[in-house]
């Protein structure tokens, strides 16, 4: 009944593999969870460049770089960590109590403008 997102439950911390993201699907949006050290980032789950799942490709630290054709994000920002003139990919609130592990998708937590244009504002 009500519209109002907010976090729910996707996954279990201890199903979440340490090399990879985990790909859950929230209101019809594929999402990748990835777990570095102690903390868990959601980022969409669509590769910017030709929309593979970003989940599918390798994580190393806090960096996942696509199965297709390899380029790399950062998961906690969404950015290209090699391009400062890039667009992030949405990556969203996350909670984790025990073993659970909740996003919200309506709390984006990175601006979708491009850097440049986020710094370079009057
Ligand atoms: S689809 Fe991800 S790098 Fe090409």
């Amino acid at each position: 009944m009500s519209s109002v997102l907010s976090f729910v439950s996707v996954a279990r911390l201890d199903e979440l593999p340490a090399d990879r993201g985990l790909r859950v699907v929230v209101d019809g949006v594929g999402v990748g969870l990835y777990r570095v050290n102690d903390a868990v980032y959601a980022m969409e789950d669509a590769c910017p460049h030709a929309g593979y799942p970003l989940s599918e490709g390798q994580l190393d630290g806090c960096v996942v770089s696509c199965d297709a054709h390899g380029w790399p994000f950062d998961v906690r920002t969404g950015f290209d960590p090699d391009n400062a003139d890039g667009f992030p990919v949405p990556c969203f609130a996350v909670e984790v109590e025990g073993n659970d592990v909740r996003i919200d998708l309506a709390h984006r937590i990175n601006d979708p403008r491009r850097r440049h244009d986020a710094s370079n504002s009057p």
